[in-house]
């Protein structure tokens, strides 16, 4: 067997080599290079997406690997193909249908596709990943093409490990995964949340260069409550209710366990589970092995860099601050608690630190004396007596920030707003809950309301906004700051664990890339346009504290820096 290490096998090979190299195959090695041990016909190069170069095939390798006359003659370079790219997927009418032609190019021809992505981020990001994802997952089984990732259906018990090993890479560092049972704010999807866990991995290799090959998005399928699915011809999972307790969790930890097994550097993250299995899932796993759930810890580390960014403008301490929460459920007890945590780090006492954080829900105000709270709220409950409106616990607890994660827009209304204004200076005002229609107040309500003196920042995103002669410039508190991050410094380093305090981190790093510049404009996040420098940045910081605390299983480099930015995928054809 041949054996070519390199880039590509070179296309100047004689004709018996040259034959030869014909019946290998490729495969990419490590460190990202091409080993060739077994060739493939050129007619396969064509349909293998992370070989195929389309066009882009020089005179040269069309010779030398039996591609001439499968291909047109012109041969075009890659920008020339990401030009094409972006003329046609302007010219499309729908989302959806941008959504479908990226789809396809990613199963044709893998470095295209991430370098379009790539090339201007900010407009691909909200195609390949939410809003749009949201309207693919719920047509999944009507737009279906070709499978992508893992299926396992919870019929197929006792053989996950069996079903795993289908998989063709034997390296995988990097698994997303839902049971699509509360996909975004749409609720039980089944199958169709696949979508969600394709298109988050293809932001960890498009926003922080984590390598695609050792990314496998996965479906745990136990079934769906929506009737309208199970009623579908088209749909595509287990036709059953879903299945809860123990049965549930024993699937979970099968998974885990080969998962584990086959992959043993593999971090798994956990994506749209609903709160009654999100909770326990991260509770049970968190510290036994290298796993996340960024819907609770991700949009922790979010709002924690939009805080950090705020006092910035504001002054003071973060231990110095009252956080009130409209919502109580997993968005704010994860935030509430990161805070809590990074509050701690500064010296606090954590119980005082929680008492700094309340929530305030459907019921009013989270205290003590109420007998409906879950075990995950009492730790934030107020020792005093209960408050009805959330303006009077605006009022009585004279918080520095309010954050919105509700589900339920225009909660922060003009009478909150004034509230906010004559207790602080700069009130923090952070709606965030998605998608824009669920906003608990817009830009430009906050901005008015507050006469200019709020720092703002929302969930979904908001337009510039001009309030007498001033330009605001709303900042997005999108997850897209972390997580990728967080995959590229777990992937470097190998880490054991993924910890709260990587997050603290990966907060801390976010928000020091603000400039002066953006804050004048009251802008807390960096721009999305430069993410995957800001995500190294981030990704650097977060190494580092993996090595610091001993969780990485590789060697410590003089330069962390160079360990991260030495394992970016860079969407280039191999010369
Ligand atoms: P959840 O359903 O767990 O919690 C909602 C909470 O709001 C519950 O405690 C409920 O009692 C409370 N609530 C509902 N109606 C209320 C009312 N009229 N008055 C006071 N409280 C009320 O939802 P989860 O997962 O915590 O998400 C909340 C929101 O946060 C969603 O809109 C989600 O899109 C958003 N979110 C935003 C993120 C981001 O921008 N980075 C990330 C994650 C979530």
């Amino acid at each position: 067997m041949v054996k070519v290490y390199g880039n590509w096998p070179s296309a100047n090979l004689g004709r018996a080599a040259s034959r030869q190299a014909r019946n290998n195959q490729h495969e990419r090695s490590l460190e990202g290079d091409y080993v060739v041990t077994k060739h493939p016909s050129g007619y396969d190069l064509l349909r293998n997406p992370r070989l195929n170069k389309g066009t882009a095939f020089t005179e040269t390798e069309r010779r030398a690997w039996g591609l001439e006359g499968l291909l047109p003659p012109a041969v075009t370079t890659l920008e020339l193909q990401v030009a094409r790219r972006h003329a046609e997927i302007a010219n499309l009418d729908s989302d959806l249908q941008k959504y479908l032609v990226l789809s396809d190019l990613q199963a044709r021809n893998e470095t295209l596709y991430y370098s379009v992505l790539m090339s201007d981020p900010a407009t691909y990001m909200p195609l390949v990943y939410t809003p749009t994802v949201g309207e693919a997952c719920q047509k999944f089984g009507h737009i279906f093409r070709e499978p992508r990732g893992m299926y396992l259906p919870i019929s197929a018990r006792g053989r996950l490990k069996e079903l795993l090993s289908n998989w063709p890479e034997r390296d995988v560092r990097f698994i997303v995964v839902t049971d699509g049972e509360r996909i975004l704010g749409l609720g039980d999807l089944g199958v169709g949340g696949m979508g969600i866990p394709i298109g988050k991995l293809s932001l960890y290799t498009a926003c922080a260069g984590v390598p695609p090959q050792y990314c496998l998005p996965i479906v745990l399928d136990v079934g769906t409550n929506n009737q309208a699915l199970l009623d579908d011809p088209l749909y595509q999972g287990l036709r059953q209710q879903r299945v809860r307790g123990e049965d549930y969790m024993a699937f979970v930890e099968e998974f885990v366990a080969a998962v584990q097994q086959l992959y043993p550097t593999c971090c798994i993250q956990w994506e749209d589970f609903a709160n009654l299995n999100a909770v326990p899932i991260l509770a049970r796993y968190s510290d036994k092995i290298c796993t996340f759930n960024d819907d609770i810890q991700g949009t922790a580390g979010v709002a924690l860099a939009g805080i950090f960014a705020a006092l910035r403008l504001t002054g003071g301490k973060l231990a110095e601050q009252r956080f009130l929460f409209l919502g109580a459920g997993s968005a704010a007890t994860g935030i509430a608690e990161l805070i809590s945590l990074s509050m701690a780090g500064e010296g606090m006492d954590l119980a005082a630190a929680r008492r700094r954080n309340a929530l305030f829900d459907i019921n009013g105000l989270v205290v003590t004396s109420r007998s409906d709270l879950a075990a995950f709220q009492t730790p934030f409950a107020q020792d005093r007596a209960p408050v009805a409106t959330f303006v009077e616990a605006v009022k009585e607890l004279r918080p520095t920030a309010i954050i919105g994660v509700s589900t339920v827009p225009k909660l922060f209304t003009h009478e909150v707003i004034q509230a906010m204004a004559t207790i602080n200076q700069r009130p923090i005002i952070f709606p965030y809950s998605n998608p824009t229609s669920r906003s608990e107040c817009t830009a430009e309500e906050a901005y008015r309301w507050s006469e200019g003196r709020a720092v703002f920042a929302s969930g979904s995103p908001f337009p510039p906004v001009e309030i007498a002669g001033r330009r605001f410039v709303p900042g997005q508190g999108n997850n897209v700051y972390i997580f990728p991050a967080m995959g590229m410094a777990v992937f470097a380093t190998q880490a054991t664990r993924v910890t709260e305090d990587m997050f603290i981190v990966a907060a801390q790093a976010v928000a020091e890339q603000v400039t002066e510049q953006d804050l004048a404009m009251g802008l807390i996040y960096p721009p999305q346009s430069h993410i995957l420098d800001a995500s190294l940045h981030v990704a650097e910081r977060i190494a580092t504290c993996i090595f610091d605390k001993g969780l990485a299983r590789v060697p410590r480099p003089d330069d962390v820096g160079a360990l991260v930015r030495g394992r970016v995928y860079r969407p280039l054809y191999p010369a």
